[in-house]
């Protein structure tokens, strides 16, 4: 990986703007919201997206929040029921999360939601994060600014102790004041995916009493065979037999390539656009070696989790 040392950005325009200039260049960029810091990239750009999986060491591909500055923006990617609608106008902008169905033409990259046809938005309420989304004026796929597995920034300096190498820049809008990550609630009957930053007693006060998650919510990445294409997949194929396609990765012969260039964050971003689209040849997929480090111990996790026995 490139070794960086991220720029600190203040909370003026010109911070801003510098701020904009790595994003629409697929960087990523550490921005202050009122819960905490967020490790942000287009989350239309699939590369950018990966850079965000890479720079945490996250061994698996969990969904993450996409950030947007409005409701309206909101419904270009994702569908609001009645009860999820009102919440947000309660709430938003706040720390509060909704998960809801992907809207038909959405334009995100399926490395957001992790391949599941969900979404999590949230809108900040914190100025320097809303005036960063008016002047992107797109949205935003950001997890904590903090390694996978350490605690979560809530300072531009605890941001740059994790992670100054990793990243392009940090948007220093001083301490969060909530300090809290997000409350996230979805699914039908709604329920209550994560405690955060919004009272629970809050929601519940409109939305009426939240149902605990099941399991298949809570922990999307953790079910092994979730989100499975329905083909059967065979993995660690050098060749593929006469009755499969073959997935490729590095130089060599095959149906579709991760990356013919032998890159991981190129191979992350194209991993569920092309899982879909060897499933629709109805055929069994067999999988080219993945080299099991950086972003491809995550790239694998999801192709064991594919391949497990359904
Ligand atoms: O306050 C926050 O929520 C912060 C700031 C930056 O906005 N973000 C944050 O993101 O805490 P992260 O990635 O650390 O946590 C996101 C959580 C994950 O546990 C993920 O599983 C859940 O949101 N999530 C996102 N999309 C989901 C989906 N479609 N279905 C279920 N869970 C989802
Ligand atoms: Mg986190």
């Amino acid at each position: 990986m490139r070794k960086t040392t991220a720029k600190h950005l203040t909370n003026d325009n010109e911070g801003i703007a510098a701020a904009v200039r790595f994003l629409n260049d697929g960087r990523l960029v550490a921005f202050a919201t009122e819960t905490v810091y967020g490790l942000g990239a287009d989350a239309r750009d699939g590369q950018a997206v990966a850079r965000i999986y890479d720079a945490k060491g996250r061994p698996q591909f969990n969904p993450l929040i996409v950030h947007v500055q409005d409701f309206d923006t909101a419904q270009r990617y994702g569908v609001f029921d009645a009860q999820a609608a009102q919440l947000a106008a309660a709430f938003w902008p706040g720390p509060l999360t909704l998960v809801v169905p992907l809207a038909t033409g959405h334009g995100l990259s399926p490395l957001v939601t992790a391949g599941l046809d969900t979404v999590g938005i949230r809108v900040p309420a914190h100025p320097l994060a809303r005036q960063l989304l008016a002047a992107f004026n797109g949205p935003i796929a950001a997890p904590s600014a903090n390694p996978s597995g350490r605690i979560s920034p809530t300072t531009a300096d605890h941001v740059l102790a994790g992670l100054s190498d990793r990243i392009d820049a940090v948007l220093d809008g001083g301490p969060c004041p909530v300090g809290l990550e997000s409350t996230i609630v979805g699914g039908a009957p709604l329920a209550l995916l994560r405690h955060g930053g919004l009272a629970q007693s809050d929601i519940e006060a409109l939305s009426g009493p939240l149902a605990a998650a099941g399991p298949d919510i809570r922990a999307p990445g953790q079910l092994a065979s979730h989100y499975a294409p329905r083909a059967r997949i065979r993995l660690n194929a050098m060749h593929a037999s006469a009755d499969e396609v073959l997935l490729g990765f590095g130089a060599m012969p095959c149906d579709l390539n991760l990356s013919a260039r032998g890159d991981l964050i190129e191979a992350a971003a194209n991993l569920f656009g092309h899982l879909h689209n060897l499933d629709a040849r109805d055929m069994p997929i067999a999988v080219a070696p993945i080299p099991n480090t950086g972003l491809g111990r995550a790239i694998n996790d999801r192709l064991n989790r594919a391949a497990a026995p359904r």
